[in-house]
């Protein structure tokens, strides 16, 4: 378990947007209680806490068990042998760990439901789109309800986007609920000389669809030799100014092999707090776009769900929904295990 001064070391580096963000040894040593309870509850129930890229550091360094991309922490929830997940990211993720481990309790200790992607589709509209659409194949990004993925036909995530619809036979495609992802998707494979007929929704991330290429120039004008790495999430014409492409846990991996000395990452700035604990001595230029969805998640709400969860912090889903949901993600699964 942490000391104040551990703690401390790991958190020291981080610089959330402004100085009084910033973690002192004192603030360190008021997190511990918190953190020291959590853990005994975690050995108490069997219980696991996986926690996304983007949470609060003091999540991310103090309790986490696994940390990382969607894609990641579904595997990593696949896995578990624990009998409790806490799922410390949005709800759609909690979802996806529920689906994939129908007997285990779930618990979603976020207080607010949202994303601006997930709640942009309901499972009605798919149902209607499907309709309208017979011949083609749904495939919807992971943020997205498990009532909307029971109705579609393979999930993905920013990791394996590109590859999965290259990969699906049928060259009819409807993606959704993410229009600029789509967009990208369909530049990524004319760029390769493939051609195929996909219809998009028009669902965006408030937090992705801020940044605009002008930024980009800027950035690159001001910081000679700086590496940029770009979330797909993003407008294609801030995409197309990358040095790279993917997911969360992908930017993280591409700085950690990277020689570079500076970065800017175009994505929530949770990612370059996690790099800056990690690079002290390199350079991250500043854009601090917080989700404020994944920033719900607090220490106090994972110790309440420990001690006494509330009916609307576990995950129930209807064994239809979860069947026909698993469906949808072991395809995605299964088409990546393949490449
Ligand atoms: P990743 O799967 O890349 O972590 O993305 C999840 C997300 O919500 C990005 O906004
Ligand atoms: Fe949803 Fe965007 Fe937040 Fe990711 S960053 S959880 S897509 S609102």
């Amino acid at each position: 378990m942490a000391t104040q001064e551990e703690l401390y070391e790991k958190l020291r580096h981080v610089k959330v947007g402004s100085p009084l963000c910033e973690f002192t040894e004192e603030h360190c040593g008021q997190l511990l209680p918190t953190i020291r309870r959590i853990e005994e509850l975690k050995r108490e129930h069997n219980a696991v806490i996986l926690a996304h890229n983007y949470v609060a550091p003091e999540i991310l360094y103090g309790v986490a068990d696994f940390t990382g991309d969607s894609y990641g922490l579904s595997k990593a929830a696949k896995g578990t042998s624990a009998d409790v997940i806490v799922f410390a990211a949005v709800r759609f993720m909690a979802e996806t760990a529920k689906i994939l481990n129908p007997e285990k309790t779930v618990i979603n200790p976020n207080p607010n439901p949202g994303c601006t992607l997930a709640d942009a589709i309901t499972a009605e509209d798919v149902a209607r789109l499907r309709e309208q659409f017979p011949d083609h194949t749904f495939v919807c990004y992971i943020n997205t309800t498990a009532e909307v993925k029971a109705y579609c036909d393979v999930c993905v995530t920013s990791s394996n986007v590109y590859q999965i619809i290259e990969a699906i036979e049928n060259d009819n495609i409807y993606f959704l609920p993410d229009r600029l992802m789509g967009l990208n998707v369909i530049h990524h494979l004319q760029a390769k000389g493939i051609n195929k007929n996909i219809e998009l929704f028009n669902g965006t991330c408030y937090v992705h669809e801020e940044y605009e290429s002008d930024s980009v120039d800027f950035v690159r004008k001001n910081n000679p030799g700086v590496e940029i790495l770009v979330h797909p999430e993003c407008k294609p014409e801030v995409v197309q100014k990358a040095d790279y492409v993917g997911s969360t846990t992908g930017m993280l991996n591409h700085v950690r092999g990277s020689g570079n000395e500076s970065f800017f990452l175009l994505t929530e700035c949770g990612l370059t707090g996690v790099l800056q604990t990690e690079y002290p001595e390199k350079r991250f230029v500043g854009s601090c776009t917080l989700c404020k969805y994944m920033k719900s998640n607090s220490l106090q709400d994972i110790l309440q769900v420990l001690e006494r969860p509330r009916a609307a912090d576990v995950i129930e889903l209807s064994p239809e929904v979860q069947q026909k949901a698993l469906r949808c993600i072991e395809a995605m699964f299964e088409l990546v295990e393949k490449q």
